[in-house]
């Protein structure tokens, strides 16, 4: 980040026409606005229960510093583009820094950016837009088509949204009448002796087969099981290396949720385990399966589960990021994918984490999966 930091300082400032004293103190700006991200995802870890408008303050310098950064690179990479063009027509190259640090460059993309973070910033914190999805499954049983499912993932209620914006989509997800509400983790950030205030709205949720919630990594960093007597307190259901069994216009499905891989990391909490989420599950069984991160997808679906559901992937956020987050999730980043007679659902996300509150190329949203036949 401090590299990044001084990429802006050089590129946009360092030739610049200016007195020292004012240049030195911008590099320190520079240096400190690096640094805003990777404080910030402390800050949010560990203080979740900060006041919100500091939270927006830091959040949105990190999007400005990732929107610059971004904004630079590309810059960068169509200057050198065109003078490798340039230099391949055998044309005269000009110099390079003649096109770095110029007044109307810097006030340009200093303008840019601060146009693409705000709108980034105010996409990524509004109460998300409903969606609505066919959800295609192979050997889909008659009874189970039309089936409607509710899809909420990486809420981060505590640390990047309050009880009001949780309030309004409680309303919204409830118009929908679904049969199913499905939150694939994510859900808070801090324990509920901080935060449960701005959590508990989620009691007003109702669905005909019930609210089920699975893990994220990020119950993990709070401590999962405080939530999950808070949450089964509340009537709500948490699916924790755990199935239920449910019917449908008289045909009976498996609900199954395992805990998030990020347990392994920390002593004494729950480890994710497949064959007690999957226990006295049969091969005709229907199985519609949570489970935070989508990177396991591949082997669920050879385990037998034909409709998993995931989040994590804040579907990339950036579109910059799109691909690394692809790679990092095993091939997956939001939406449907099909694999061997699986399908697997990636929500973009219903809110995201507060260190860098922008999303450019992604929206939140609050889906509604209905079941359909594939074939
Ligand atoms: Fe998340």
């Amino acid at each position: 980040m401090l590299g990044f930091g001084f990429y802006i300082f050089a590129h946009l400032f360092y030739f610049l026409d200016i007195p020292f004293l004012i240049k030195f103190i911008i590099s320190i700006a520079c240096f400190a606005l690096s640094q805003c991200m990777t404080s910030m995802r402390y800050i949010v870890a560990f203080t979740p229960h900060m006041s919100y408008i500091a939270l927006r303050i830091t959040g949105a310098l990190s999007a400005f510093f990732m929107t610059l950064v971004s904004i630079i690179m590309l810059y960068d990479f169509f200057i050198l583009l065109f003078f490798a063009t340039r230099s391949l027509l055998g044309i005269e190259t000009a110099n390079y820094l003649a096109w770095l640090s110029n007044g109307p460059l810097t006030i340009t993309i200093l303008s840019i950016a601060l146009f693409v973070s705000y709108t980034g910033c105010k996409h990524a914190l509004r109460c998300p837009l409903t969606v609505e999805r066919e959800l295609l499954v192979k050997n889909l049983p008659q009874e189970l088509q039309g089936l409607r499912i509710a899809h909420l993932s990486d809420l981060h209620m505590g640390s990047t949204f309050d009880g009001k914006w949780l309030s309004q989509l409680v309303k919204n997800t409830n118009e929908l009448q679904a049969d199913l509400i499905l939150i694939t983790g994510d859900l808070v950030d801090g324990s509920p002796s901080k935060i449960a205030s701005d959590v508990e709205e989620l009691k007003q949720l109702s669905a005909k087969y019930g609210v089920h919630i699975s893990l994220g990594n990020h119950e993990f960093y709070c401590g999962p099981k405080p939530w999950i007597e808070t949450w089964t307190s509340w009537g709500l259901s948490v699916l924790v290396n755990r199935n239920v069994r449910l019917e449908h216009n008289g045909y009976p499905f498996v609900l199954s949720g395992v805990a998030d891989r990020e347990g392994r990391k920390f002593k004494g909490m729950l480890r994710p385990d497949m064959s007690e989420a999957l226990k006295d599950v049969t091969d005709s069984d229907f199985v519609i399966f949570m489970e935070h991160q989508p990177k396991n997808a591949d082997k669920n679906a050879k385990r037998g589960v034909n409709v998993q559901l995931s989040g994590h992937t804040h579907g990339g956020q950036y579109f910059l990021l799109f691909p690394l987050v692809k790679f990092l999730n095993g091939g997956h980043r939001v939406g449907f994918y099909y694999l061997d007679d699986m399908t697997l659902h990636v929500s973009p996300g219903t809110g995201l984490w507060g260190y860098a509150p922008v999303r450019v190329g992604s929206r939140n949203e609050l889906t509604l999966l209905t079941l359909a036949n594939k074939d």
